[in-house]
């Protein structure tokens, strides 16, 4: 193939993964199957292996990840990443409705989105192309952490359409409630220990030094902020739907996670509806965020010494609740990993009953000391398994025996093994272990 050919080639192969990606993972909607994919995606990895010449650092095959990053460099937000005043109740949101109209006599327009619980990230695009992606450090100053970035396939290398000449973007990375299930079964599978939460995997993933690593995780964003200079529209909610057509993931993919209002009783219909339905999203929510639309009206209305005054959070409720620990089971997952549940006296918690509790593993239930009959703390939020975050020990029965962990599997009495430095104990009785071959015919 001549050169002139093999670059034609490059930039169509370029141009169709890039389409195919943006349909993937933005979209949620594959035009072809993984397999194609994964043909075209080799083709251009020959083609720029054999020409050199016509490489480019944000080509579809640089989603891997390449080598390590020894030091992330610092760099200074040319926009500082400011945070939110929090507000937990209806009364709050009353108040800070008074103190809009107390800063402007224009008409007021909310913008409602959900509150992302994940990790802070602002990306520069020039020309089109990501240049970099900042943390939130300090806020006036992040760390530059690109080589990570570029591995979460939903956010662009490349836009599309007709983009803003430079500009940051903010939003949030996170790793989906699946793709952290999923994580912690391998992990419990290859007896590591397994992870608490979605977001302290997130921030851990990013901070890695081996961009490959981060590229094994599945992590993804939701972009919900730009800013520049000559932006397109006056407002907040059509600069961000009009990025949408750039080929970045905002709110604007699923109805219902970006609403605009011009009464503040539609924005509690928003808040009152994500707070039924937070758990049926694939990812985790913390609250909900309001913002003034108008850029111009943002502001006048300026910030205070910390936050700006034009936008608020509002944070889901989280319940705390004290009930027993009536007795210990032990689930053997498709792998083989044991998991203790603690079998609760039944509580309500944010107007669900909740009557079990994973106690994650052997070294959790030894760390908070938890033991039949003892008084426990258990909290609910926005995720769909409750914890338990500790022990009242000035309720704890006398006659309370320390948890001795299961040795055999309570399926199949196979010996348990745990080894050396690993969290999690396991039935090696792969072949003949009954919930381990069902786990595995549901799995396939
Ligand atoms: S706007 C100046 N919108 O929550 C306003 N933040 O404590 C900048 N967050 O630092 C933030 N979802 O990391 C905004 N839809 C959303 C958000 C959101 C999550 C995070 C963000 C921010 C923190 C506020």
């Amino acid at each position: 193939m001549s050169a002139e050919q093999a670059k034609k080639t490059i930039e169509l192969l370029r141009d169709e993964l890039r389409a195919h990606n943006h349909a993937y993972y933005v979209l949620s909607k594959p035009l072809i199957s993984d397999f194609e994919f994964d043909q075209k995606l080799k083709q251009l990895e020959q083609l720029e292996h054999d020409f050199p010449e016509f490489a480019d650092e944000n080509s579809p095959t640089k989603r891997v990840g390449s080598g390590i990053t020894t030091n992330f460099k610092q760099i200074k937000h040319k926009y500082p990443m400011l945070s939110l005043s929090n507000s937990y109740s209806k009364e709050d949101i009353l108040d800070f409705e008074r103190r809009l109209k107390k800063g402007t006599d224009k008409p007021l327009e909310y913008v409602c989105e959900l509150k992302y619980d994940g990790v802070a990230i602002s990306i520069t695009y020039k020309d089109g192309q990501f240049l970099r992606a900042v943390t939130r450090g300090d806020g006036i100053t992040g760390e530059d952490i690109s080589a990570n970035v570029k591995t979460v396939k939903s956010i662009p290398l490349q836009l599309t359409g007709n983009y803003l000449p430079e500009f940051e973007i903010r939003g949030e990375i996170f790793m989906p409630k699946n793709a952290f299930k999923a994580l912690n079964e391998q992990r419990a599978a290859q007896g590591l220990e397994t992870y608490m939460n979605p977001r302290n995997t997130t921030s851990g993933t990013l901070k890695q030094k081996d961009s490959s690593k981060v590229a094994t995780r599945t992590l993804d964003c939701f972009l919900y902020g730009i800013y520049g200079e000559r932006l397109p529209h006056k407002n907040h909610y059509q600069t961000l739907k009009e990025a949408q057509h750039w080929g970045i993931k905002t709110p604007f993919i699923a109805e219902k996670f970006i609403e605009k209002h011009n009464s503040i009783n539609g924005v509690m219909d928003f808040i009152e509806y994500w707070a039924e339905h937070r758990t049926h999203l694939d990812f985790e929510i913390d609250g909900v965020v309001i913002k003034v639309n108008d850029y111009s009206l943002q502001e006048e209305l300026g910030f205070t010494s910390k936050f700006p005054r034009w936008a608020i959070a509002y944070k889901f409720a989280t319940e705390n609740k004290s009930t027993i620990v009536e007795s210990i089971d032990y689930q053997v997952g498709r792998t083989g990993s044991i998991t203790p549940v603690a079998n609760l006296t039944p509580i309500e918690i944010l107007g669900t009953i909740v009557k079990r509790a994973s106690l994650h593993n052997a070294e959790q239930i030894e760390k908070l000391d938890i033991r039949i009959s003892d008084t426990v703390f258990v909290e609910k939020g926005g995720e769909i398994i409750p914890k338990v975050t500790g022990v009242d020990l000035s309720k704890r029965k006398e006659h309370a025996q320390q948890t001795v962990f299961t040795t055999h599997c309570p399926a199949c009495q196979t010996e348990l093994i745990k080894l050396e430095g690993q969290a999690n104990h396991y039935c090696p009785n792969t072949e003949g272990c009954k919930p381990q071959i069902l786990g595995r015919i549901n799995h396939f």
